[in-house]
């Protein structure tokens, strides 16, 4: 008996070593993806208006890092708080921890080489190598093409400095751990050619991002079918939004959907009519950027439409927004 509670205690003993040598492994050698590049970005007008034109209106670095007003529809940008950074994720809306997205003006990127950025951007580890969690896509960043990478950081270094410090973001237990074993090396592609509708349709999905929303996740895990919807955002004042099936089945997605309507359900909210709406408390309010991808290209609109009906058209019917109290 004696010695079967020993053989117990010794088991375990090791089980322990070897559960802390792995956390701290996780903890200490992890995130590894090796140094920033050492890259230095020549910035030319025309890289300049390619990366303000993805920033704003494509990978929406300008969404997610400036002050957004939920008192109108769809949470358009408080003009004059480009890249301010402050914008709060967390346990609240269902993340693992407190997310704070960082002032990303010269005010904080300035001791920033052109690689440390590059870096954060497509694997997901700051300057000191912290990992970051990815609320911010970079998991997708690390997917397009290096120029367009390139552009937008030639593009954020033009922007008006901004003095604002804003809280390190923080992780749970257990998303502390893994949080460090998330960041990626990236794998780079070439953009592909416009001609080439369905690649290039493709390509602007990934930058902007549409899969990520679009596709059930509870808890961050995907429980639902790509690009069919439902995913639950919590908003203010006890509604919920839910994202759209937007595959192309006829019935519960945008099957029967035009190329023509699709660019015109975007392009409505370029109009100021539709780009200044208050929305009062408790009534239909969604997460889904109209405001900015209102600003995409009418090529690239068409182009990820075609993409989006390249799909597998799958049934899920979803109830898009429920109000306060409403079931
Ligand atoms: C969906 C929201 C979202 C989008 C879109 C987004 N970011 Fe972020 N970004 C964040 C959050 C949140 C963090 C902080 C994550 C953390 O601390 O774990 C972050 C971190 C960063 C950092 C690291 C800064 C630091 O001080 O550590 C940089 C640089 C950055 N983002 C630049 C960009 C650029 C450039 C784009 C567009 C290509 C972009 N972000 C798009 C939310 C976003
Ligand atoms: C931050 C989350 C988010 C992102 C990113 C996002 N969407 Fe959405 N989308 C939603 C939500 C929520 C809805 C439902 C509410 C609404 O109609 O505004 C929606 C609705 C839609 C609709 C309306 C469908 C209908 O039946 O009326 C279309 C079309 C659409 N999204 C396409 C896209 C495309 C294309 C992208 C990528 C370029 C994208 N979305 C990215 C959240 C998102």
């Amino acid at each position: 008996m004696n010695k079967f509670i020993k053989i117990i205690v010794y088991s375990l003993g090791i089980l322990l070593l070897i559960v802390i040598g792995f956390l701290t492994y996780v903890k200490v050698a992890l995130p590894d993806v090796g140094p920033p590049p050492d890259i230095k970005i020549v910035a030319t007008a025309e890289k300049i208006e390619r990366g303000s034109y993805l920033a704003h209106h494509v990978t929406l670095c300008m969404d997610c890092h400036s002050t957004r007003d939920w008192s109108y529809f769809s949470g358009p940008m408080v003009a004059g708080t480009e890249g301010k950074g402050g914008e709060t994720f967390d346990q609240k809306f269902g993340f693992p921890g407190k997310y704070v997205a960082p002032n990303i003006t010269p005010f904080n990127l300035k001791d920033w080489t052109d690689g440390e950025i590059f870096r954060a951007v497509t694997s997901g580890v700051s300057k000191d190598g912290r990992a970051l969690f990815p609320i911010m896509p970079h998991l997708l960043y690390g997917q397009l093409d290096k120029n367009d990478i390139e552009s937008i950081i030639a593009f954020i270094r033009t922007l008006k400095p901004i003095e604002n410090n804003t809280e390190v973001s923080s992780s749970d237990f257990p998303m502390n751990f893994i949080i460090n074993t998330i960041p990626k090396k990236p794998s780079f592609t070439t953009i592909p050619s416009q001609h080439d509708k369905l690649n290039y349709g493709k390509y602007i999905a990934t930058a902007s991002g549409c899969m990520e929303c679009h596709t059930k996740q509870v808890n961050g895990k995907i429980v639902g079918q790509p690009y069919a919807g439902g995913f639950e955002f919590m908003l203010p004042g006890n509604t919920v939004v839910r994202s759209a099936n937007i595959t192309p089945d006829k019935e519960t997605g945008i099957g029967t959907w035009t190329n023509q309507q699709f660019i015109e359900r975007f392009k409505m909210y370029s109009d100021s009519v539709y780009a200044n709406v208050k929305v009062a408390p408790g009534t239909f309010q969604t997460t889904m950027p109209w405001t900015m991808y209102a600003g995409m290209h009418q090529e690239d609109l068409s182009a990820l439409f075609v993409y989006l009906q390249s799909l597998p058209p799958i049934n899920n019917a979803v109830e898009k927004f429920t109000a306060a109290n409403g079931k």
